[in-house]
């Protein structure tokens, strides 16, 4: 069961809607996190089939790890439809299901149990920084209520991570993947890091909200707001030091890659 309910732990009321309201970063960058967040469902399932030999494992990804991320996507939800109360979030939403869920399939899923585990431990890597670095960004917009939820979700995706990791170190005592192959998966999920998810979000709200078609140069312009963002509030060193530790590298090996990977990450414009 989640750790908080967002319900009775976060005071919407309490939020200075006049203070954010013109915020069009922040509205969309929310939207998309809850239109993700609230998928985790169908994702979910996914995932228990793909691990289905482990029900200790299929146990927690239902009833805990799907549970929690669906809290996410509802909390973030409530939470731009109390500032952006004529955003027709369900609408919008049904527009990013038609475009996100052809690609979520078992397909997507690495070859191996132990790699999705690292693919898995990527992800929340990418999302436990995201939340950091809006909590950081919400304490200096001055709105309380926002840095507290982020918090809480951030404390929810190291946790996920954690058990990820867990899981990890239990699936590759069997397969005995090296560090090339877990590399690659680091790889590949960095390259997918600005992704076709987020793009898919914000064409979903600009085709909701414009009611004309997706232009490309609209999400770009996010895109560099994202990138100025993350120049600012992104803890880069978190980002690194989860990425690196599923290939159980030596310190000193690991100090001499760092720079190297932050330099690659901000190629990326990760
Ligand atoms: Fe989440
Ligand atoms: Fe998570």
């Amino acid at each position: 069961m989640p750790k908080w309910d967002y319900r009775k732990d976060i005071d919407y009321d309490a939020i200075d809607v006049e203070r954010i309201k013109e915020n069009d970063f922040l509205f969309t960058m929310l939207t998309i996190a809850s239109f993700i967040e609230i998928t985790s469902e169908t994702y979910a399932m996914n995932l228990a089939e793909y691990y289905r030999d482990n029900p200790e494992a299929v146990a927690w990804l239902t009833t805990t790890w799907e549970k929690e991320e669906v809290q996410h996507g509802k909390a973030l939800r409530a939470f731009v439809e109390h500032v952006w109360p004529e955003f027709p979030w369900e609408r919008a939403y049904e527009r990013f299901l038609q475009l996100y869920l052809p690609m979520c399939n078992l397909e997507a899923l690495q070859p191996s149990q132990a790699l999705e585990m690292v693919a898995r431990m990527i992800v929340e890597t990418g999302t436990s920084t995201l939340y950091r670095a809006l909590e950081s960004y919400a304490t200096d917009l001055g709105e309380p209520q926002l840095a507290k939820l982020c918090h809480f979700i951030y404390r929810d995706e190291v946790n996920h991570y954690s058990y990820f990791d867990r899981y990890y170190k239990i699936y590759n005592e069997k397969e005995h993947r090296g560090r090339k192959a877990v590399l690659s998966v680091i790889v590949q999920r960095l390259k997918e890091a600005d992704g076709e998810d987020i793009k898919m979000g914000f064409q979903a709200i600009y085709e909701t909200r414009h009611d004309r078609k997706f232009d490309p140069e609209a999400f770009e312009a996010f895109h560099k707001q994202v990138g100025d963002m993350a120049k600012k509030y992104y803890p880069y060193s978190m980002a690194i030091k989860m990425m690196l530790h599923p290939l159980r590298m030596h310190k000193a090996v690991e100090a001499t890659v760092t720079p190297v990977v932050r330099g690659a990450l901000k190629v990326l414009g990760v």
